[in-house]
């Protein structure tokens, strides 16, 4: 297959395009660089260097490498920032998206892949794991963005473009920055492994479900090669504390040092984790990287990034 990769140079793109080249695929990737880095790319993967809000430059690239299908990744990704700034998230996030979709639709791309958010989209549900009928009730404009995206999506493919939504958990794995705003497994790996202080924002009971980033490669393979359309929630359903965090990730980096606690981040979710059967079900997708073997993989990957 002929594909695009949007938000190929980041963190979960990047390790998608290497996915689609192992597979056999030809990949190109959009990104304009706002959060990735040239050198997430693995060679082998045509680059388009294109902001997803020019919308004459995005039907352009989609023009010249007539993909099949289109994995949408490329996003606004920082809580805080959505909530500092939520004119420019939904710019990205929603108007970016629409003009990539508008090509999409104009070029006759077959599918669309999109990668939404199940961290950020339910906020505090009543019953965890959440499934996809839980109610969205997002906390920052973030899952907000994201959220008005998919409802886009579904009103605009009236059977010529075939879509499906991701829905991740927390996703961590190597190449995630730690300089973002996201991604604490990456900060915390990173200044462990500098010996550095680490900061627990709040109590540190806050949960997340921790899903690797090789596991939802797999669902984003998985959901190019099915004809299914709908969402899926992509995670494990496993609740793991920050401060269970902070003790696994200071055991694999040998780090000695106690947590600082500093006041919570407002609109940050305190509990999330996600029922994905449906994604069992329907695409055959099932997690299987546990947390401490994903952990270790990644601090293995800083550690060799830092030498
Ligand atoms: N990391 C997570 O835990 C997580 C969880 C759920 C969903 N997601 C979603 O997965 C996707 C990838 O997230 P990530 O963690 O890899 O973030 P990331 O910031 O590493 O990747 C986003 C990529 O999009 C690019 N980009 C941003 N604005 C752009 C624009 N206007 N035009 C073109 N490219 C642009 C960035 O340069 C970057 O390469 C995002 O859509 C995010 O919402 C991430």
């Amino acid at each position: 297959m002929r594909v695009l990769v949007t938000g190929g140079a980041g963190f979960v793109g990047s390790h998608l395009v290497e996915g689609l080249l192992a597979a056999g695929h030809d990949v190109a990737a959009l990104d304009n660089f706002a959060t990735g880095r040239r050198e997430n790319l693995p060679s082998g993967a045509h680059l388009y260097q294109v902001d997803i809000r020019d919308a004459d430059a995005v039907t352009a690239v989609l023009g010249d490498w007539r993909p099949e299908v289109v994995y949408h990744l490329a996003a606004q990704s920082a809580v805080r920032v959505s909530i500092e700034r939520p004119d420019f998230d939904a710019d990205v996030n929603v108007v970016g998206a629409l003009r990539l979709l508008a090509a999409c639709l104009a070029t006759g791309v077959r599918r669309m892949v999109y990668t939404s958010t199940g961290g950020a989209l339910y906020g505090e549900p009543m019953a965890l794991p959440a499934d996809e009928l839980c109610p969205v009730f997002p906390l920052a404009p973030y899952g907000l963005s994201k959220h008005t995206f998919e409802r886009y999506l579904d009103m605009a493919t009236t059977g010529e473009l075939e879509r499906v939504i991701l829905r991740p958990a927390n996703i961590y794995g190597p190449r995630q920055d730690p300089h973002g705003e996201a991604g604490v497994v990456a900060i915390f790996a990173e200044r462990m492994l500098r010996g550095e202080p680490v900061r627990i924002f709040g109590s540190g009971d806050q949960q997340r479900d921790f899903v690797y980033v090789g596991d939802v490669v797999e669902a984003a393979l998985l959901a190019s090669s099915s004809h299914l359309t709908g969402a899926y929630n992509i995670g494990t359903g496993r609740l793991t504390s920050v401060n269970e965090l902070f003790s696994a990730l200071a055991v694999a980096t040998g780090y000695d040092r106690a947590p600082q606690y500093t006041p919570a981040i407002p609109g940050e979710v305190f509990r999330i984790s996600l029922d994905a059967s449906k994604a069992e079900r329907e695409l055959g997708w099932a997690p299987v990287t546990p947390l401490d073997g994903g952990l270790g993989l990644t601090v293995e990957a800083f550690r060799n990034a830092m030498e």
